[in-house]
C-alpha cells in the first residue's frame, strides 16, 4: 500500500487500506499522492458538494477514460451532491458544419459523446442543462459561497470561484478533480491555505478608461503566469459585486489571466471578497510592481501574432462567448449588433456568428423577444465550447475570428476588441 506522508483521518486511512473497495482505494491513493507532491499537510473535506467538471467531451483517442468510468460506475461511485460539466464539443444546428466536419466531429473526434453523457450521468451529472464554464452563474446555480472548499479544475470557473466568490480550490486536474469530488475531500496545498491567497504582485491600473476585460486578464496572466496578482485602481471603473457588468468583466478578466498565464486567484481591491475584507494585508512584502496604462494595454494587444494564412481576407466564423455569455452579455450583444446593423443599412452580419452561453441562460433568453431579434441579425445561439469546435485542422484553419483571448491562445483564431468586433461583424470596418 501507498505510504502517505500526509496525515490522514483514520476513516480516510481505511479508504486508503480498501475498506470501502478497491476502486474507492485507487481514487484516494491518487488523491493523497497528488497532495504529496505538493506537501499538502492533510486533507480537508469539500465544505460545498457540487463539483465540476472539466472534461465534458466523448473523445474518442482519449481511451484510458472509458474503463476508468465504467470501473466508477460499476464500484457504485457517485458524487454526493452532483455536478456540472464543462461544455458539450458540438451542436450543429447552431453551429453549423458542413458534411465532412459532420463525419471527423461525430465519427473521429467525439465519436464517444453520447456514451460519455450516459457515464457522466451515473457518476453524478446533475442534468442535460449542465454543461456550461460558467456554471457559477445564477442561472445555472452551480456557486458556492467565500470561504467554501471546492475541487474544481476548469480554469476560468476556478479563477472565479476563488477571486470573485472566495472560494477555495486549486488549479486541478481534469479526472482528479472527479475523484475529489466524489470522495469529498481535496489535498490543503496553495489557494486552500491563507498564505497560498497572498499577492506576490501589486498590479497598478493607470488607464484613461476601464480597459478591456480579456487584454487587461491577458497583460496580468502573462506578466504574473501562475502568481497571485493584488489589482489596485480597477475599482474605479467597476460596480460593487453582485452588479451584472462587474460580474462579466471579472468572468472574462480571469479566463484570460488563466489562460494566458495560469492565475488561479486574483484580487481586485475593493471589489472582490477577500480584498475587501483584508485590503492590503493581502499583499505580500516582496510583492512586485506591475504598472498597466493605456500604452501598456495597446502593447499586449498588439503583440498577438495573426496566425491566418491570408491575413487580410474577411473572417468566415465568429466567436463570441468564450467564456459563454452571461444573460446580461447577450442581451447586450443583441443590442449591439442590431443598433451596428440598422447603422450600416446592412440586413445581415458580415459572417456566420456564434454567441456562445450556458444551456440555462439560452432557455431563459429563448423565453423573450430578444431572441428573435438576435436571429434576425444571422447570428446563431449555441451552447458549445467554441474552442473544442476549433481545436481540430478541419474548423481550426478557418479564419476564425473572436473577442476570447482564451480561444485566441488555443487556437488560430484571430482576437478582435469588442468595439472592433462588432465593427467587422456588422460592415462598418473592414479586416485590416
Ligand atoms: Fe468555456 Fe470552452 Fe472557453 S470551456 S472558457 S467556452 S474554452
Amino acid at each position: 500500500m501507498y505510504q502517505p506522508k500526509m496525515e490522514l483521518t483514520p476513516e480516510q486511512l481505511s479508504i486508503l487500506e480498501g475498506a470501502q473497495g478497491e476502486t474507492r482505494a485507487k481514487m484516494m491513493e491518487c488523491v493523497v499522492r497528488y497532495g504529496d507532491i505538493f506537501n499538502a499537510k492533510r486533507l480537508l473535506p469539500l465544505t460545498y458538494k457540487t463539483g465540476h467538471l472539466v472534461t465534458s467531451f466523448g473523445i474518442s483517442m482519449l481511451t484510458p477514460i472509458y474503463p476508468l468510468m465504467e470501473e466508477l460506475i460499476q464500484a457504485g461511485c457517485k458524487a454526493e451532491g452532483g455536478f456540472t460539466a464543462d461544455p458539450r464539443p458540438m451542436e450543429f444546428d447552431n453551429c453549423s458544419a458542413n458534411p465532412l466536419e459532420k463525419l471527423v466531429f461525430k465519427k473521429i473526434i467525439y465519436g464517444r459523446q453520447e456514451e460519455y453523457e450516459g457515464m457522466l450521468k451515473k457518476v453524478g451529472l446533475l442534468s442535460d442543462d449542465s454543461f456550461s464554464c460558467t456554471c457559477y452563474l445564477p442561472e445555472v446555480g452551480n456557486a458556492p459561497k467565500e470561504g467554501d472548499v471546492i475541487a474544481w479544475a476548469e480554469s476560468s470557473a476556478v479563477v472565479y470561484a476563488n477571486s470573485v466568490l472566495g472560494a477555495k480550490c486549486n488549479r486541478n486536474s481534469g479526472v482528479l478533480e472527479l475523484f475529489m469530488t466524489i470522495l469529498g475531500v481535496a489535498p490543503e496545498f496553495g489557494f486552500l491555505t491563507d498564505e497560498g491567497r497572498k499577492a506576490d504582485y501589486r498590479v497598478i491600473i493607470r488607464t484613461s478608461k476601464a480597459p478591456e476585460a480579456q487584454i487587461l486578464g491577458s497583460a496580468i496572466g502573462m506578466k504574473v503566469m501562475e502568481k497571485v496578482p493584488y489589482i489596485i485602481g480597477l475599482d474605479k471603473f467597476l460596480e460593487q459585486l453582485p452588479d451584472d457588468d462587474t460580474v462579466a468583466y471579472l468572468k472574462d478578466m480571469g479566463a484570460a489571466s488563466a489562460s494566458n498565464g495560469a492565475v488561479g486567484l486574483y484580487h481586485v481591491d475593493g471589489i472582490t471578497p477577500e480584498a475587501k475584507r483584508l485590503g492590503a494585508k493581502l499583499i505580500k512584502d516582496n510583492a512586485i510592481e506591475y504598472v498597466i496604462d493605456d500604452a501598456e494595454i495597446e502593447r499586449v494587444y498588439k503583440s498577438y501574432p495573426i496566425m491566418w494564412k491570408h491575413k487580410d481576407k474577411a473572417p468566415q466564423r465568429a466567436f463570441i462567448g468564450c467564456p459563454h455569455l452571461s444573460y446580461k452579455q447577450l442581451l447586450d450583444w443583441t443590442n449591439k449588433l442590431e443598433a451596428g446593423l440598422k447603422d450600416t443599412g446592412r440586413k445581415k452580419l458580415t459572417c456566420y456568428t456564434v454567441l456562445t452561453a450556458a444551456p440555462a441562460v439560452v432557455k431563459k433568453f429563448k423565453a423573450t423577444p430578444d431572441y428573435d431579434r438576435l436571429l434576425a441579425t444571422g447570428a446563431h445561439l449555441a451552447s458549445i465550447c467554441p474552442l473544442m469546435y476549433a481545436d481540430n485542422p478541419l474548423c481550426g484553419m478557418k479564419r476564425l475570428i473572436t473577442n476570447s483571448n482564451k480561444l485566441r491562445t488555443y487556437t488560430f483564431a484571430r482576437y478582435a476588441k469588442d468595439e472592433e468586433l462588432l465593427s467587422i461583424l456588422v460592415g462598418k470596418e473592414r479586416i485590416k
